[in-house]
């Protein structure tokens, strides 16, 4: 699926669309640059899980955990970690096996440390509030 969106509420609807389809154990892999639009991407994904906490990145802890309705949701943002093993002590492999919505910004970080079986979502940033996405699921 490939969407382009002009605006961070479309971004936020779109993220919704997607949001009515994810499983307990899903896990959510967001790659693109700055600004990209992952974060808001991760605001929509949450408020339709029922999350009613404000998402914004989890920037100096790689991980921010979420009551949603029907799941926790971990949301990871690995921009921070440099090398693959800044990431051990998260204890990834034992979040990917919960039954949580896990949602992972800067997702390329973990090379091949990422779940076979995940959604994939690639943001482009074509101008100032143009964004192409594409949504990939393994
Ligand atoms: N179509 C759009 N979709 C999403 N965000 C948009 C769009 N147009 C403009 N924006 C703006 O782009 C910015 C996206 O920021 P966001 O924090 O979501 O990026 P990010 O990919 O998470 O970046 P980072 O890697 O720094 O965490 C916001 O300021 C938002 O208002
Ligand atoms: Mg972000």
């Amino acid at each position: 699926m490939e969407a382009k969106t002009t605006s961070p509420q479309q971004t936020i609807k779109l993220a919704q669309q997607l949001a009515k389809s994810l499983k307990a154990g899903d896990v959510v892999a967001l790659f693109g640059d700055l600004g990209a639009g992952k974060t808001v991407f991760v605001s929509g994904l949450a408020k339709s899980l029922g999350v009613k906490n404000r998402v914004t990145s989890p920037t100096f802890v790689f991980l921010k955990i979420y009551k949603g309705r029907d799941f926790s949701i971990n949301h990871i943002d690995l921009y921070r970690g440099e090398k693959i093993t800044d990431f051990k002590d998260l204890g990834l492999d034992e979040i990917f096996t919960k039954n949580d919505i896990t949602i992972i910004e800067w997702a390329q970080r973990l090379e091949d440390k990422l779940p076979k079986k995940r959604i994939d979502v690639v943001f482009k940033k074509i101008d100032e509030k143009t964004r192409r996405i594409k949504i990939i699921s393994y």
